[in-house]
């Protein structure tokens, strides 16, 4: 008799794998359009961000508890664009203690699209886990018509609760497609399609179902380096970004240096480009130890050092294919380990 019943449940677990092996996926709730609600359906724009509790988001997808067992908790009601690096550091302590229960599989977190990609690309440095982390947004709120983000979070649960997303990196998952923290980057401000990265999605999520084509090859969570265990302060070493266009003034720097920046990521025109009037200025902060950072406007490619601007001899680092605001993030990162220029730059190549 026991032996049949063993029989019977195996057979239905390999049936049903979701019936019988659901794993435990808790849902942490930032804000954001996928939380936001429009005064009409017809409103897939103009709407308030950071409305809707995390049950409500929840309640509305009833199809994620076929996924796995999930939870919620609301961490943040904000819209993304207010999220500071006290809130990245505050956030990143949460889901750092979330992923050490052993009764928690995996993590997706609801986030606005704005600064997304920011808390993802920090959150894949200083988590040591190999547990799926999955963050999601929404490009359109609940209340419109063909609204994205139920989808998005339905597909979030089952990639989070996926077992072949393990060890993976943290993922954002948008539009159907799985992409790895480090190189996503929101390029359409008012459509679904918005994040893609210039390397490609890792992946997609069909039906409930991971397909993965590719992984990506620089060191992540627990290969990191860096640990949020380690960050010791609130907040983190001062950087901020100045964005490079024609007829630029030293004061945009100078201003900054008066703000107390440990370092500046110039969001410099085509391959990170410095106007030879701005270059003195640059030597001059470099020169008093705020550390010179090269990133691009340009949304593909990568700063090549050495190649328009003498960075050996500047003491200057290039951002490679770091947009300026993640370029930022982990420049402060490394700030929190006293890098020089030359560790700032390996890691860059790293990460
Ligand atoms: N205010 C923006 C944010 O919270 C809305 C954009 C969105 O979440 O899609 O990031």
């Amino acid at each position: 008799m026991k032996k049949t019943l063993t029989s019977l449940a195996l057979a239905l677990s390999l049936l049903s794998p979701h019936l019988y092996a659901k794993n435990n996926v808790v849902v942490v709730a930032t804000g954001g359009t996928i939380a936001g609600a429009g005064a009409s359906s017809t409103n897939s724009a103009t709407y308030t961000a950071a409305k809707v509790p995390v049950n409500d988001l929840l309640n509305a997808v009833p199809q994620i508890k076929d996924l796995a067992n999930v939870s919620g908790i609301q961490a943040l009601q904000i819209a993304s664009e207010n999220i500071t690096d006290r809130e990245l550091v505050a956030l990143a302590r949460q889901i750092n203690d979330l992923v050490k229960k052993p009764d928690v599989n995996g993590i997706v977190i609801t986030h606005g699209t704005d600064t997304l990609e920011e808390t993802a690309f920090f959150l894949n440095l200083v988590i040591h886990t190999d547990k799926p982390i999955v963050i999601v947004g929404s490009m359109r709120p609940g209340t419109a018509l063909s609204a994205d983000g139920p989808l998005n979070l339905y597909n979030a649960v089952a990639l989070a609760s996926s077992d072949d997303a393990k060890g993976k990196g943290t993922l954002v998952m948008m539009n159907d497609s799985i992409f790895a923290a480090r190189d996503v980057t929101k390029a359409i401000n008012i459509h679904t399609n918005a994040f893609n990265s210039q390397w490609g999605a890792l992946g997609t999520v069909v039906e409930g179902k991971t397909y993965w084509f590719r992984e990506t090859t620089k060191r992540h969570n627990n290969t990191s380096e860096f640990n949020i265990e380690d960050i010791k302060t609130d907040t983190l070493p001062l950087v901020q970004i100045v964005y490079g266009s024609d007829n630029m003034l030293a004061q945009s720097y100078l201003a900054l240096q008066q703000a107390g920046v440990k370092a500046i990521v110039n969001a410099g025109t085509g391959n990170g480009s410095v106007p030879k009037y701005i270059v003195p200025t640059l030597n001059q902060l470099q020169q008093q130890s705020i550390q010179i950072v090269r990133s691009s406007r340009v949304p593909q490619g990568f700063v090549v050092r050495n190649a328009e601007q003498p960075d050996d001899k500047y003491g200057w680092v290039a951002a490679h294919d770091l947009n300026p605001q993640k370029a930022r993030l982990l420049t402060a990162l490394a700030l929190t380990k006293n890098a020089d220029a030359k560790e700032l730059q390996r890691m860059f190549y790293t990460y």
